[in-house]
């Protein structure tokens, strides 16, 4: 062919296309991932290109090639109007001149990629459950009676190839002074389907809208709900936010809320009612940071352990406070916002990841879906640390997966002076093994206290307590600097050569920061929290320690270390109070908060939707609560590190 080449990079498709070729069509013809709402009218500028004015060797002969760096006026107009950037160029705009190179924009991609910022983990891909579409209608007319919508419906399958698009009532009911007032022009955002639902209307705005439509991942825990609002054009979280989950007040942990709904006529319907209350409001709350109408929230993506996600679908949890822990369904859920109650859109699509089976939900998916133990060439233990520890442990060859009941400890409550990860909690500690005192920094302040108190600077944002990560390393500091013992006792003064350890009640506490004289707290460490920390790290260890029994090994290649607590968890001192099997301290890496990330990306993804439906099908099971030797581990795991497993590595 003599037509002109033109290569589309990053992607490397090429072709041939004849002069005066729009470089948008060119693009679709390749299938290249290059964006459009408008359609190629020269309204919406998603389809920026960069046309590549570097060397270009055509059949063997180097040409410079800038046939294509004139604005023509559209493109003119609308840099006038909006800005365009020195070298860009509309893809709809663009017409071939000759052989060209054009690079395609990550913004100007559909499918762009959503970089996270840890080295180890696998970028989002975007593929997003709902997108805008500019489209012009044909006007009414008296000799071709038909109805707006269905000339809406038409324009659509025409100029989109989008085929058997529902629309719900309310959409219809403001439909007709919107498509008047946009003189038959309107964008409208459609949610594009799925395996059980086609494709639906979700808004509609007169001409040419500049906006965007957004999602919410949310991580339903059993002590917090955290959620984040993701623009689902770019991908990008525009708000975060969480709140303490309103069911606490029926019981800590997930068994107690079992129990509550067992022995209280209604109970579950009360709270199914708390958090969906509770998550109401956090959306409320996350919207108006966002300065955003709710309404433009059209997808949700949940990630809960089994009894959250059956108490936020309205089924009694029974079942799973007995063997064989049945649950209602491990399926995933596509639902509606309305069908929930949820003050969002209310034709939003709600995704609820597939549960594992039993006790391990879709958390442990998500945790799945972020981590991928699926595809890892060596051996991998993940731990999610929650009130409930979600816990994987696997390779390509096998996954295995367990959930173990840690209590809220690890998420600061039930600790004399636990709190939640804000400012003002003491997050990292370090005690100096001879003097035994303590320095530590707080969260909101880069500076560490010293032993002349606090710096002016962290005075002012005020020291609140400690917040979950920050008990972690308190206790193990602690246990570094002789100040508790392996079976978990406070010393005396005498036993310590300290006076910040104190008689408190028949036990001894470790007094960490005295803010007293300035109307401050005073915080300690009591025995009893100790306690409380050495019960949860050794459910966490022990249900990790089975999945090593079951898999057939004594020792993984590298753990991964995941929790919903925004700081993250220091590995040296998980494995110093005994948290995770002994491993090299540089195969060990926190991945925040794992489970979040996974309903992440469900929302910006739904091909990941289906990918962690299949993959949970190859996940194995391991029911901790009737496996003999967890409590053997358990009582072993007591011990700060352990009383009989070595710990070589930490050790050395
Ligand atoms: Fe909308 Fe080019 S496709 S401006």
């Amino acid at each position: 062919t003599t037509d002109p080449l033109v290569i589309f990079t990053p992607s490397g498709q090429r072709g041939n296309f004849p002069v005066g070729t729009p470089i948008l069509t060119a693009a679709r013809q390749l299938g290249v991932d290059l964006d459009s709402v408008c359609g190629g009218r020269g309204i919406c500028s998603k389809c920026q290109i960069t046309p590549s004015y570097g060397e270009f060797s055509k059949h063997g002969v180097t040409v410079a090639n800038n046939a294509l760096s004139e604005w023509n006026s559209v493109e003119q107009r609308y840099k006038d109007k909006r800005g365009l950037i020195e070298g860009r160029r509309l893809g709809c705009q663009a017409t071939v001149q000759g052989d060209v190179v054009i690079d395609v924009p990550p913004e100007s991609q559909v499918h762009k990629q959503v970089v996270r910022k840890r080295v180890e983990a696998r970028d989002i891909t975007m593929n997003p459950s709902t997108k805008l579409f500019y489209v012009e209608v044909q006007e009414p007319d008296m000799h071709e009676p038909s109805g707006d919508l269905e000339r809406l419906i038409t324009a659509l399958a025409e100029q989109w190839d989008l085929h058997g698009v529902r629309v719900d009532l309310h959409i219809l009911q403001t439909m007709q002074p919107i498509l008047r007032k946009g003189e038959w022009k309107v964008t409208v955002a459609v949610h594009l389907g799925d395996a059980e639902n086609p494709p639906r209307i979700m808004h509609i705005w007169p001409g040419y809208y500049d906006g965007t439509v957004y999602g919410l991942a949310v991580d339903l825990g059993s002590t917090t709900i955290a959620a984040h609002l993701c623009d689902l054009q770019s991908g990008e979280v525009v708000a975060s936010s969480g709140i303490m989950n309103p069911q606490i007040r029926f019981g800590e942990d997930l068994m107690s809320r079992v129990s509550y709904s067992m022995m209280n006529e209604g109970g579950d319907k009360e709270m199914t009612r708390a958090v969906r209350e509770g998550m109401n409001a956090l959306f409320v709350q996350i919207a108006s940071e966002a300065e955003i109408d709710k309404d433009l929230i059209v997808d949700a993506v949940f990630v809960c352990n089994p009894v959250m996600h059956h108490l936020f679908l309205g089924i009694n949890p029974f079942e799973l406070g007995q063997a064989p822990f049945a649950l209602a369904t491990s399926n995933a859920m596509r639902l509606r916002a309305d069908d929930l109650g949820l003050n969002i859109h209310p034709a939003a699509r709600v995704y609820l990841l597939p549960c594992i089976a039993g006790h391990v939900g879709a958390d442990a998916a998500a945790v799945a879906l972020s981590e991928s133990p699926n595809t890892s060439e060596d051996l991998v233990l993940v731990v999610d640390v929650g009130t409930n520890a979600e816990i994987l442990l696997g390779n390509k060859e096998k996954v295995l997966a367990c959930s173990s009941p840690t209590g809220p400890a690890f998420e600061g409550a039930q600790i004399s002076s636990g709190q939640r990860a804000a400012p003002g909690a003491i997050e990292r500690v370090e005690i100096d093994p001879i003097t035994k005192e303590p320095r530590f920094r707080v969260i909101g302040s880069d500076i560490w206290s010293n032993e002349d108190g606090f710096p002016d600077a962290i005075a002012t944002t005020g020291i609140t307590g400690i917040c979950g990560s920050g008990i972690i390393e308190m206790v193990a500091e602690m246990r570094l600097a002789g100040i508790v013992d392996g079976p978990g006792l406070i010393g005396s003064p005498a036993q310590t050569g300290t006076d910040r350890c104190f008689l408190d009640g028949r036990t001894y506490s470790y007094l960490v920061w005295d803010g007293s004289a300035d109307g401050g707290p005073k915080i300690t460490v009591t025995n009893r929290d100790i306690r409380e920390i050495q019960m949860a790290k050794a459910a966490l260890y022990s249900g990790a320690r089975l999945l090593m029994d079951k898999f057939g090994v004594d020792k993984v290649d590298r753990v991964v270390l995941a929790g919903a607590f925004g700081a993250h968890i220091s590995p040296k001192h998980a494995m110093v109070l005994g948290m995770i099997p002994d491993c090299p301290l540089d195969k060990v890496t926190s991945a925040g908060n794992a489970a979040g990330t996974g309903a992440r990306i469900a929302l910006l993804n739904t091909d990941a939707r289906n990918e962690i439906e299949s993959i949970v099908k190859e996940i194995h099971k391991i029911e901790t609560a009737i496996e003999p030797r967890f409590q053997e581990h358990f009582v072993n795991a007591s011990n700060i590190p352990n009383s009989v497993e070595p710990f070589p590595i930490l050790n050395s």
